[in-house]
């Protein structure tokens, strides 16, 4: 070789072994001549059980993944995916992973092989997801919004109509009883209709530092005493080291309280709700004011309650959805809303009869705090 390029060999080997993305090499009989340590993540084999396997054999069923690197070695032309390619997992749902496969040329100009790249979308699919559900929250949000606020004034007159009645009978009456009702049932509805508007209201936030250890312990403190004929065995896993983060302090108690009362409500008699925070590096996200990608921290709170059935798993975060007597539904309504106007997001993953856990992932702002709006 007479190039420029570096000819130190473990070079070429370092930086392969240190890339995020699964690089498998196969020669021109389809059996695996390279797979990087992110490959062997990826795909659940080590380097020693794919080398000198054929593609097949590994990949038995990855139809897309083996007909690609077919064509390539037929055409020896380059090939991307367009939908994700699901890589079974012994543990969890399938991976979903962006393919490339590219034609392996020999320093002579001979196809010699095929070097498949596959890169993790799980954390991609699951932004996209979170964005989705806050995009139908915010639709429903509005249309629900429209609805309080032409209730509103008809309430406004029954409660008016009621308190008159109240002043033209005879203190001793029976029919007191009824005026008293409707009072408090207007006021019932009327708070309701107030938490909703609150929902779809757009809010400054007032920004400030909170500290989030303080505010969980503080919360769980309080959850302690709140559930005297349950035995909840609260656990807290906090990462002192984290610093205060820019946020609505008076939101985020709000949004915590919320998942710690779902928490010990989903709990019959006994059980455990674990909260851990820690600094999330494998998160990160691009914040529109400002490329730099921001690390998150992850408030996680996992319950051994009773879960939720994968049907309702997919309409909890709808207002007024709920599966209690006393329950009004909003709550997790609003978490989601503060979560998105701290540009975060919320995932609820749950086992029905198992537990539930519930992360926040929230970044850790180092500039001026942008409000949402
Ligand atoms: N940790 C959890 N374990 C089990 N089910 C849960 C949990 N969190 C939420 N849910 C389910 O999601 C539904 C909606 O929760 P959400 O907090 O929005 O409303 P709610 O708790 O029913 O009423 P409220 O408005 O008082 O919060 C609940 O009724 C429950 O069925
Ligand atoms: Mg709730």
């Amino acid at each position: 070789m007479t190039d420029e390029r570096p000819q130190d060999l473990s070079l070429y080997m370092r930086v392969l072994e240190n890339m995020e993305e699964a690089v498998i090499a196969v020669d021109d009989l389809e059996r695996v001549v390279l797979f990087n340590p992110a490959a062997q993540v990826c795909c659940g084999f080590s380097e020693r059980q794919a080398l000198g396997r054929h593609l097949a054999d590994l990949f038995s069923d990855q139809s897309e993944l083996l007909s690609m690197t077919r064509t390539v070695l037929e055409t020896g032309r380059s090939f991307t995916s367009h939908e994700d390619v699901l890589l079974p997992r012994y543990l969890g749902d399938p991976l979903p992973v962006g393919l490339s496969v590219a034609p392996l040329y020999s320093l002579q100009g001979r196809l010699e092989g095929a070097v498949l790249i596959l890169r993790d979308q799980s954390q991609v699919r699951q932004l996209e997801d979170t964005v989705r559900q806050a995009d139908r929250l915010a639709m429903l949000g509005t249309l629900a919004a429209g609805l309080a606020h032409e209730i509103k004034n008809p309430l406004g007159g029954i409660k008016g109509a009621a308190q008159l009645l109240d002043l033209e009978l005879p203190p001793e009456s029976p029919l007191r009883e009824y005026t008293t009702v409707m009072t408090r049932e207007v006021n019932r509805v009327n708070d309701l209709i107030e938490e909703l508007l609150d929902l779809a209201r757009p809010h400054p936030l007032r920004p400030g530092a909170v500290n989030l250890s303080r505010v969980l312990s503080d919360l769980v403190l309080l959850q302690k005493q709140s559930y005297p004929n349950k035995s909840i065995d609260f656990q807290m896993q906090l990462d002192p080291s984290i610093p205060p983060i820019r946020g609505d302090e008076s939101l985020l108690v709000r949004l915590f309280l919320n998942l710690l009362k779902n928490a010990a409500e989903a709990i019959d008699e006994a059980g455990t709700v674990t909260i851990t925070s820690r600094v999330s590096g494998q998160y990160r996200i691009n914040r529109s004011s400002d490329q730099r990608p921001v690390p998150l921290v992850t408030i996680e709170i996992r319950d051994t309650g009773r879960g939720i059935e994968p049907d309702a798993l997919d309409r909890i975060f709808t207002p007024f959805f709920s599966t209690k007597v006393k329950g009004c539904g909003l709550g997790l309504a609003i978490c989601q809303k503060i979560v998105t106007d701290h540009e975060g997001f919320l995932k609820v993953e749950s086992t029905s009869g198992q537990g539930t856990v519930c992360t926040v992932a929230l970044p850790m702002h180092r500039g001026p705090f942008q409000a949402g709006a």
